[in-house]
């Protein structure tokens, strides 16, 4: 059994990060036992000059509604490069945080993250550190398990962004359009979708024409809806395009809401403004579903640990925590099935994805 353990959080925060570092921390110490050393700033916390700090039961306490994370975070860093969109691990970072890991006397690690910090968590277990993962993100894009904590807390959130700019457009008869996060997948924005009334949901699975946008305007407009509320996920792109991106690099998406917002306007000379809600769905307190995910994750990756997994990831499935190979999890990403059932209610309920006329998706 294990005496000293590390927690770490990597890659964008999302909320329940703190109810699982609290879970962790209760269950190792109170029902185990063991210390616990929190890493700060993702990995980043075992090079150089590491920096750690002590985790007790009463240090960790009152965390459980705040967002971020205690520890910090980082989604870029020393570890891993992606080219051509393949990650490339560097071997002299890990070879040093190995070695800090053992200076520390720290003998395994929970590693709180999405797909990029789990992949680099694979890279110690692959080395012979025991390593579980915890599933975090508000984009629910990880295949392996069914949902990640943040992400009921980002649909709340841009819920009630949508329900806000409802009354504002229905006021002055105009187009709202509210861009939201999600990378390359668009399970924020039909959640929200659904949840917030919108009448054009545009996400990266199913890449919309303007001519299918517009004709959905129009047709609200012709039977006296003047106003409609578009939602679109970053990640979202027109038929035959890319998505778009706000640095050379590729990195950072954004921008395709400010772009469908403009073309409605040239395109039907209605009033259109463009919400980009951005980081206001990582912040903040996290709703009680994703404090409750959080609690009962950081719980069992304790007890994974302690039954002698490792190179494991907790995640739900079918209403339980199960454990599965790390790999299953930095490997696929979930998208959105376009024959799916949301996909198909929204459908039924007179939504529109916009996509062009010839799809089988399309509301004509
Ligand atoms: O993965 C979480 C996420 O919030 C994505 O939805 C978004 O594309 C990205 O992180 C934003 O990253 P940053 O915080 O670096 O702007």
């Amino acid at each position: 059994m294990y005496k000293h353990i590390g927690i770490l959080t990597g890659g964008g925060d999302a909320p329940g990060l703190n109810a699982a570092i609290r879970a962790i921390v209760r269950t190792a110490v109170g029902e185990f036992g063991m210390t616990c050393v929190g890493i700060e700033d993702s990995f980043e916390g075992i090079l150089g000059d590491t920096h750690t700090v002590t985790l007790t039961t009463k240090s960790v306490s009152g965390i459980l509604p705040r967002g971020g994370t205690i520890l910090g975070t980082r989604n870029r860093g020393s570890f891993v490069k992606i080219v051509n969109g393949q990650p490339i691990y560097s071997e002299l970072p890990i070879g040093e945080a190995l070695a800090n890991l053992d200076i520390l006397g720290i003998e395994a690690l929970i590693v709180l993250g999405g797909e990029g910090t789990l992949g680099i968590a694979e890279q110690f277990h692959k080395r012979g550190f025991p390593v579980i993962g915890v599933p975090k993100t508000i984009d629910n894009d990880l295949a392996a398990t069914e949902l990640t904590f943040g992400f009921m807390t980002a649909i709340d959130i841009a819920t009630e962004a949508l329900d806000r700019l409802h009354t504002t457009a229905a006021s002055h008869d105009r187009v709202m359009v509210l861009e939201v996060m999600g990378r390359n997948t668009g399970w924020i924005a039909l959640h929200a979708g659904l949840a917030g009334s919108a009448d054009i949901i545009l996400i990266p699975e199913i890449p919309f024409s303007f001519e299918s946008v517009i004709r959905k305007v129009q047709v609200r407009e012709k039977s006296g809806s003047r106003f409609t509320n578009v939602v679109v996920a970053e990640g979202a792109m027109e038929v035959g395009k890319s998505p778009m991106y706000q640095d050379q690099e590729a990195i950072r998406l954004g921008g395709v809401g400010v772009n469908v917002s403009r073309r409605i306007q040239e395109l039907t000379g209605k009033e259109s403004r463009c919400v980009v809600l951005g980081h206001l769905q990582r912040g903040g307190t996290p709703n009680a579903f994703d404090r409750m995910l959080g609690t009962n994750f950081g719980a069992c990756a304790v007890r994974a640990l302690v039954s002698g997994e490792t190179g494991k990831m907790v995640a739900l499935q079918a209403g339980e925590i199960v454990t599965v190979p790390l790999r299953e999890a930095c490997t696929n990403i979930k998208t959105v099935s376009v024959d799916g059932q949301l996909v198909r209610t929204a459908l039924d309920i007179g939504i529109s994805f916009a996509a062009p006329k010839e799809s089988k998706l399309s509301d004509n």
